[in-house]
């Protein structure tokens, strides 16, 4: 989609009213003032307004929107942006939108036709926004629908960014209402036992959470129904407490799933004893879609010792406590229980600092041009996921990746279709035929290679075939997810090259002739370009490998 700011527009300092008929447009970015109560983050920081002006874009933010994170109007002024004194001169006169929260049915009013908005959006739970949208030709990127599962997109996942925000101001808020030190301390007027804190659920917020309570030096443990997580828990310094009894709690793309009555009652029974023994429960166990499992009752939160304190950071999905109130601080049973629904706004200038530069590098794969004009291409994946209204129509839900980078379950299907690899084989008669005349073709062609290749060759050929053969075996069963690690090592192995590169400058056989010098200087060069490829191939596996190691 490219949309021009019409010369007319009143678009204050920026010149683009100026450029020449034919040239394409800037567009404009107007960054308003989120109106949502309690709201203080702002969906773009003076940062990355620099960033976004080096794109080739304009930027607008309306006077006061960085006030609750505190950025000021100067601020911007000096990276950049332009400021529009009202919400409705930032909406009239901006191409794109870039926002927080889903805008107001009176935000939407004041959207110019044919606009862009790029914020967070939740299709699913605002149909009624989706149709308003829709109606004014608007073209919407929901952030929170990428599709989180893509390594490619991770860069651009708010979803995660702000969660982790949440999961350490989680603790903090923990810290703030218990009267104890997290560490453990032996003083001269006593010895202070670490505090004890026990994480139910270990997805982003729940690993920010493990990581910065373990930090301040408590005993961190954790409990999560994917057993994948153990691992990651551990790294973080907690120790994973399961629960007694054998399903798997993935629910696919990294989310979990509704547990069998079975398996509820002994988690039940699990965290009832976490809960006498801990100081401090933090909850985060969600299911997408579903509200949030009950894994605290009252029964439990009576039998903590005072002063305890419960956060329970699923509180808007109804609460992982019977005793949450969401939105308060409440003491119950001489127990804390906090039930804020606004974390991460409590933390605004990092979450804006992290959101605004998730919107930047959606920026920049929207606009690779480098020239202020977007193109929403929804042949690209992390593009099409995102994209929830396309100018004006309602594309929402976006269809199933095509190759998930989570290793899907595998689907049944006829060994002959299975050959096909998804490239929309028709029918698996077609697929049969199709690999039938393959197979003939490459009988042909290696007979007639065998036949008449001098026998030097036909021994590397062999080779070469097997090579083929043996690395298509391995990179095929390898999960995708991995992919990189795998192209990185690869990378630095395909340095065999230096080899060849080396037998070229070697000295002459006795009584050989002199090594041509273009052909020796060649080699060397080859070798330069071969060793950063061999040392900085393993250098970047090393550092991935790294990434899991405990
Ligand atoms: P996530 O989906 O990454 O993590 C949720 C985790 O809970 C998953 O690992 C899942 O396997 C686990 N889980 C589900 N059912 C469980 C059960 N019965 N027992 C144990 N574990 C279970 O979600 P994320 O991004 O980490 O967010 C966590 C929660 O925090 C969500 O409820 C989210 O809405 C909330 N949140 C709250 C904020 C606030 O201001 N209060 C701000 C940001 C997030």
């Amino acid at each position: 989609m490219q949309t021009g700011v019409p010369a007319e527009t009143p678009v204050g300092e920026i010149p683009v009213a100026a450029a020449p008929e034919t040239a394409k447009k800037t567009l404009l970015i107007g960054v308003p003032k989120e109106t949502a109560p309690g709201e203080k983050r702002v969906a773009t920081v003076p940062d990355v307004v620099e960033k976004l002006v080096k794109l080739g874009f304009a930027v607008s933010v309306e006077s006061g929107a960085g006030d609750g994170a505190n950025l000021d109007d100067d601020a911007y002024r000096a990276s950049g942006a332009s400021i529009a004194a009202t919400a409705a001169e930032l909406w009239g006169q901006s191409d794109i939108v870039f926002k927080v929260r889903p805008p107001s049915p009176q935000e939407v009013e004041l959207m110019r036709e044919g606009g862009t908005l790029i914020g967070f959006v939740w299709p699913a739970q605002n149909p009624e926004l989706m149709q308003q949208l829709a109606a004014k030709k608007a073209t919407v990127l929901a952030i929170d629908a990428l599709p989180r599962t893509l390594s490619r997109a991770q860069k651009m996942d708010a979803l995660t960014s702000q969660a982790g925000v949440a999961g350490y101001r989680a603790v903090i808020e923990a810290a703030n209402a218990f009267g104890r030190f997290f560490s453990g301390q032996i003083t001269a007027a006593g010895k202070v036992p670490p505090a004890k804190v026990f994480i139910a659920g270990a997805g982003v917020a729940g690993l920010a959470a493990i990581g910065t309570a373990a930090s301040l030096g408590a005993i961190v443990r954790a409990n999560d129904t994917r057993a994948e997580v153990a691992d990651q828990v551990v790294s973080l310094g907690g120790e994973f407490v399961k629960v007694d009894y054998e399903e798997e709690g993935s629910g696919g793309g990294g989310y979990a799933k509704v547990m069998s009555e079975g398996f509820q009652q002994a988690q039940r029974e699990m965290y009832a004893k976490q809960a006498r023994e801990v100081d401090i429960i933090i909850t985060t166990a969600l299911i997408p879609g579903k509200p949030a499992p009950r894994l605290i009752t009252a029964e439990m939160v009576r039998s903590m010792k005072p002063g305890s304190v419960i956060v329970d950071m699923a509180a808007e999905q109804g609460g992982n406590c019977e005793l949450t109130e969401p939105g308060q601080a409440v003491v119950k049973h001489g127990v804390t229980i906090v039930g804020y629904t606004d974390l991460v706004s409590r933390l605004a200038r990092q979450s804006s600092t992290l959101y605004s530069t998730n919107l930047f590098r959606l920026s920049e794969e929207l606009c690779k041009t480098k020239d202020g004009v977007i193109n929403v291409n929804m042949e690209d994946d992390a593009i099409r996921g995102l994209t929830v209204v396309k100018d004006g129509a309602i594309t929402w839900p976006a269809p199933p990746l095509k190759a998930a980078a989570v290793p899907a379950a595998k689907p049944a299907v006829a060994p002959a279709a299975k050959k096909g690899h998804g490239h929309g084989a028709p029918s698996e008669p077609m697929a049969a035929n199709k690999l039938a005349i393959m197979f003939g073709i490459a009988a042909a062609l290696f007979w007639f290679v065998g036949a008449n290749a001098p026998t030097a060759f036909l021994g590397h050929f062999t080779v070469f075939v097997l090579a083929c053969f043996v690395g298509y075996m391995v990179v095929w069963n390898v999960t995708p997810a991995l992919h990189t690690p795998l192209m990185s090592v690869t990378n630095a192995i395909s340095s065999i090259i230096a080899i060849g590169a080396l037998v070229q400058i070697a000295p002459p056989l006795p009584g050989g002739a002199g090594i041509d010098p273009w052909i020796r200087w060649l080699a060397v060069g080859g070798i330069v370009l071969t060793a950063v490829n061999m040392f900085g191939g393993f250098a970047v596996s090393q550092r991935m490998l790294a990434m899991f190691r405990k």
